[in-house]
């Protein structure tokens, strides 16, 4: 079975979120059950590529519009990764330090027809086409009406919804750079007045998966405007839970923490890399530690946490960092708050891959007061390396934790609230201070399985059943 995933992220290529940790880890775990996966993905100006010699496959021009722009499929040389990887490389759209740019309009559109242009040459065509988000949302609908992709027309598309509240809308006027199809097919691009890549996608799509099952219901009430459409399409769709990559997110090889640890050393382990935290960012190592790793956004509740932060570190009993980048006045706020705190609050404003590991290893605790959480790959993360999280009750987060109350292993509250979290975070205090059972805890909590193995086979069988 030849599987083609499309997609803008892909770690650890390019990494702006969970999409690139999804993308890296899914093809692998196809191929271990016997399938052949690969991804296309842009050619980005950053430290891998600039890390890594390439071998060109293929090379000809992209028609974006009027204009007719070079574009070669780039391979890495060498056996780097676990999968294939191809890459679109446009010089004057695609090669750009980030992922995401103000171009991205154009940049999306030309590599999503390049990536297309190339599969029609391909001799051993894929049996499945895989697109994930709204960046490759214009895949399913290409794929399946324009003229010079008709070849590829009964090639079953399948794509993957990450995230609904970013559905890469365009101006109509863009009309002119998809490739020709039936005019009359055009009501299959737009909703409400725009062409909307992740609508055509819903739309156009054999089969739609959102990250967890949870999210895939919430979105028939909260899409972002595509409620109908996902109510309406829902025969079609399914949700399906990420997993994470056990090999790159296992405290016992991890090569980014301080000390690596197993359940049975997990006390020894988490010590080490919380002394190591708490000497860098001038914490208290004596006080149960809060984390929060990750984009800082409205989805996220990131907003709130200034404002819940203050209030929780002002009993002086907990130590708290914060890793992320996003709106400009949250990171300010954030930033404010490390002199009111000094000696239990820090903040590291901006991106750091490798932080984010000994964060996840040598936290007590990680927040995660989301609005909306398709999956969530943190709370999986912080399981792994025996951290508790501490989650609002919300798409993925609702299908992995299990409130200590109801018999499980983590912290839930249900609103987006100052409150709430404050609330979320005394409750966390409490379960600290019973040593035994909190460290019985970490121990269960490092056992449980959220590998790749699980939904990697629900993606094939899903893949089988398509007619
Ligand atoms: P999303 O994709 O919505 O941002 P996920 O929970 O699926 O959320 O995945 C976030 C991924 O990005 C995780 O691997 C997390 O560790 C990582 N991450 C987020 N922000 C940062 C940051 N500032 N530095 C390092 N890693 C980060
Ligand atoms: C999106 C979602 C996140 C999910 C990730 C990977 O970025 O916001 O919840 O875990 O994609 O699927």
């Amino acid at each position: 079975m030849k599987i083609i995933h499309i997609s803008a992220e892909c770690y650890p290529i390019a990494k702006v979120g969970g999409l690139a940790d999804v993308v890296g880890a899914l093809p692998k775990y196809q191929n271990e059950i016997g399938a052949n996966s690969s991804v296309i993905m842009p050619f980005y100006n950053n430290k891998f590529t600039q890390a890594h010699k390439f071998t060109s496959i293929y090379q000809s021009k992209v028609k974006l519009g009027n204009d007719d722009i070079d574009f070669e499929i780039l391979k890495i040389k060498g056996s780097v990764l676990e999968f294939d990887v191809y890459f679109v490389h446009i010089e004057e759209l695609l090669y750009s330090e980030n992922v995401y740019t103000e171009n991205d309009i154009n940049r999306f559109l030309a590599f999503q027809i390049a990536a297309l242009d190339w599969i029609l040459t391909l001799k051993e065509k894929p049996n499945y086409i895989h697109s994930h988000d709204h960046h490759t949302g214009l895949i399913p609908f290409m794929a399946q009406e324009s003229y010079k992709y008709e070849s590829l027309n009964k090639i079953p598309v399948i794509t993957t919804i990450h995230n609904a509240q970013y559905q890469g809308w365009m101006p109509y006027d863009n009309i002119y750079k998809i490739p020709r199809f039936n005019i009359e097919k055009v009501g299959l691009l737009l909703w409400d007045d725009m062409i909307n890549p992740l609508a055509a996608a819903i739309k156009c799509a054999w089969r739609v998966t959102t990250v967890s099952p949870s999210y895939m219901e919430e979105l028939k009430y909260n899409a972002n405007g595509l409620e109908s459409l996902l109510s309406h399409e829902s025969s079609k769709a399914i949700g399906i839970l990420n997993g994470i990559d056990s090999e790159v997110w296992n405290p016992e090889t991890d090569k980014y923490i301080l000390k690596n640890y197993r359940k049975s050393t997990v006390e020894s382990g988490k010590k080490a890399n919380k002394k190591w935290l708490c000497n860098e960012f001038n914490l208290d190592e004596s006080k149960p530690l809060f984390a929060f790793i990750g984009r800082l956004v409205g989805e996220k509740g990131a907003e709130l946490l200034p404002y819940a932060l203050d209030y929780a570190l002002s009993t002086k009993d907990i130590s708290v960092i914060v890793l992320g980048s996003g709106h400009e006045q949250t990171e300010k706020e954030l930033s404010g708050l490390v002199a009111r705190h000094s000696g239990s609050y820090n903040a590291f404003i901006g991106y750091d891959e490798k932080l984010s590991h000994i964060i996840y290893a040598g936290a007590d605790f990680l927040l995660m007061p989301s609005r909306v959480e398709p999956c969530g790959l943190n709370q999986m993360y912080s399981l792994r390396y025996g951290t508790v999280p501490i989650v609002r009750r919300i798409g993925g987060l609702k299908d992995t934790v299990i409130d200590i109350g109801d018999n499980g292993f983590g912290i839930c509250h249900n609103e987006v609230s100052v409150q709430d979290i404050v609330v979320a975070i005394s409750r966390a205090k409490d379960f600290y201070k019973k040593q035994k059972e909190f460290k019985a805890n970490r121990k269960h909590i490092m056992s449980i399985d959220h590998s790749w193995k699980v939904s990697a086979k629900a993606y094939i069988n899903l893949y089988n059943l398509i007619t």
